[in-house]
């Protein structure tokens, strides 16, 4: 991976964090894309410390603001002249129902949302550097995701959200891999493993202590991260569902044409409201 650019969102922590450490380890060039920039410092330092690679790069990136991703990219752009592999890593599972500052459900919002406009302002340089990669982390629990496209802000109902973004996650994947074809750039989904992490953190301290017990480690979340971000064999493989490296069924939804592509135009819309100027402004501006 010597010479080649990576992009690791979430890669301050957890599995982001192990898989910044291997594609460091196999020499790459690394940017950990965080919101809190003290701990991507810290995770840097850490990682630096025992890595081949010691190109080790801190951006700052808050994916429940669009303003900030927005930023993210365009500083990038200003940084760096390519980018071989986009890991999609960083994500939230609130346990209650919370919303970004641009008024989106958080776990859509963040996991997904945030995630479709970086990728929407990175593609760009994505296709001029093809080959390329982009590695979207989903989970095992999106087959029981469900979307109601009526109440997206999860007004009604709220229930089934994060299951609901990680669905997401795969039906992006699926409208992605689509419009990719033909450009040399791939893009895949996969689920880590049942990985001891922080994600949990806003789940009472006896459900976290006892699922200890059943985890894996970051080290062994990661590895199908950066199998689909290196591997030879999956440099061609396109709109697949992974675990444990390798290739695996995604649940029905996930295989849904006519849901990716609802889902695709409404996550278009979110974003161009979220960037169009309040009604109210609108009227004092004019
Ligand atoms: N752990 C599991 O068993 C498991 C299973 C299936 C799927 N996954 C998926 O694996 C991915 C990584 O999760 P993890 O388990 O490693 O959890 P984690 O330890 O909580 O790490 C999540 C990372 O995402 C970052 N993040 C959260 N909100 C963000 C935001 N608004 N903007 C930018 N970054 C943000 C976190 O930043 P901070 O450090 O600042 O909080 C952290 O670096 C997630 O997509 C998760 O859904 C995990």
């Amino acid at each position: 991976m010597k010479d080649k650019i990576c992009i690791v969102t979430g890669g301050s922590a957890g599995i982001g964090k192990a898989t910044v450490a291997g594609l460091a380890q196999r020499r790459a060039t690394v940017v950990i894309a965080c919101r809190d920039v003290d701990k991507g410092n810290a995770a840097k330092d850490e990682i630096a410390a025992k890595a081949s690679s010691k190109d080790l790069h801190v951006m700052q990136l808050d994916l429940a603001s669009l303003a900030s991703v927005r930023a993210f990219a365009a500083a990038f752009a200003a940084k760096f002249t390519r980018l071989d592999v986009l890991v999609e890593n960083a994500g939230v599972m609130t346990r209650k129902r919370q919303l970004t500052v641009d008024g989106l459900e958080m776990n859509f919002g963040v996991n997904h949302v945030g995630h479709f406009l970086l990728t929407e302002r990175l593609l760009p340089l994505l296709k001029t550097s093809a080959p390329s990669r982009i590695v979207v982390v989903s989970s095992n629990m999106h087959p029981s995701g469900k979307i109601d496209f009526d109440d997206l802000a999860m007004e009604k109902s709220w229930s089934g959200s994060y299951p609901r973004s990680k669905l997401a996650n795969m039906l992006f994947v699926r409208a992605l891999a689509k419009r990719l074809e033909g450009t040399k750039v791939v893009v895949n989904g996969l689920h880590p493993g049942v990985i001891s992490t922080e994600l949990a953190r806003d789940f009472p301290a006896p459900v976290r202590l006892l699922a200890k017990w059943f985890l894996k480690s970051p080290e062994q979340g990661a590895r199908t991260s950066i199998y689909l971000a290196t591997a030879a064999q999956a440099a061609e493989i396109s709109g697949r569902y992974f675990a444990d490296a390798k290739e695996k069924k995604p649940g029905a939804a996930a295989l849904d044409d006519a849901l990716a592509e609802r889902l695709w135009t409404e996550t278009e819309h979110l974003v161009a409201r979220a960037a169009a100027p309040a009604p109210a402004a609108a009227a004092t501006n004019a």
